[in-house]
């Protein structure tokens, strides 16, 4: 046990309700810490949009979570990181990032039919980040990639159980089916909230792969390795959302976050977000 603590908050943010599935992870794991988050739903869906539009709303963000004192950034976002993690890095060097990159690794190490999937924005697939990490980890393995334009929308939208979500889902997934996926990967943070339907519709021999535990692993590794443990002995959470704060209940209640506080925060016509 090191002597070091540092009470400051975690920042985390996505485009909108998504990368709360990652939060709760990191919840979950570091229930001491506190966590400040926030989604950009005045902006959402990011997954359509220009990686460099995308870069620059990340930017304004994690200037604001600085703002709010936060120690760590989690980037709880796969196209924001896919977007900006190399340039936020190199922007604040002093500030440790954990962005989200599709868990290719994992699927490859499990599949025995040689064929894993991946779904995720289009914007994901057209970034240099994804084809390096398919360089890096497919080897022999095939990996097919599904962008799913509309499903962010639709799970914004409350619609994380609803025939056009399910037909939508299968409409992605039947073809990656034929080709014998045995593992499918969740490469956008706001698919884990219909992970149901999916389930449903790839049946038990498909391993679905949801990378948030190892992402609050990687959170607190990193806490760790720069002696910024806090030392209190309870946490907690507190949210902004550019849109409407009513709008996180739902999703908060169903990760097991209900009652968290939600705030308005704001875009200044100059593009800096306020965090009040
Ligand atoms: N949740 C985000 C991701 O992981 C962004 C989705 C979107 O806004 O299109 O990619």
């Amino acid at each position: 046990m090191t002597g070091a603590h540092d009470e400051r908050p975690i920042g985390i943010f996505d485009s909108g309700i998504g990368g709360l599935t990652v939060t709760a992870a990191i919840r979950q794991a570091l229930p001491t810490e506190r966590l400040l988050y926030f989604g950009d739903n005045a902006h959402v869906p990011y997954g359509q949009r220009s990686l460099d539009e995308v870069r620059g709303f990340s930017h304004a963000i994690v200037e604001a979570l600085i703002g709010a004192d936060c120690k760590l950034i989690v980037i709880a976002c796969n196209t924001a990181s896919a977007a900006a993690l190399a340039s936020l890095r190199a922007a604040h060097p002093g500030l440790p990032f954990v962005g989200m990159e599709p868990a290719v690794k994992p699927a490859v190490e499990h599949t025995s039919t040689g064929t894993v999937g991946v779904i995720a924005t289009t914007a994901t697939f057209q970034s240099e980040l994804y084809a390096s990490i398919v360089e890096r980890f497919a080897g022999d393995v095939e990996v097919l990639h599904q962008p799913c334009p509309g499903l962010v929308k639709q799970i914004e939208a409350g619609e994380t159980g609803s025939p056009t979500t399910e037909a939508m889902l299968r409409g992605w997934l039947q073809p990656m089916l034929d080709r014998h996926i045995d593992a499918l990967v969740l490469g956008c943070t706001h698919y884990p909230l219909v992970r149901p339907l999916i389930e449903r519709i790839v049946g038990p021999g498909v391993r679905i792969i949801d990378p948030s535990p190892a992402i609050a692993r990687r959170v607190d590794h990193l806490l760790r390795e720069h002696a910024l443990r806090t030392s209190a002995t309870a946490g907690g959470l507190q949210c902004w959302t550019s849109g409407d704060p009513a709008h996180f209940a739902p999703t908060l209640e169903q990760l097991g976050l209900g009652g968290t506080e939600v705030r308005q925060a704001r875009w200044s016509t100059a593009g800096t977000l306020i965090l009040p």
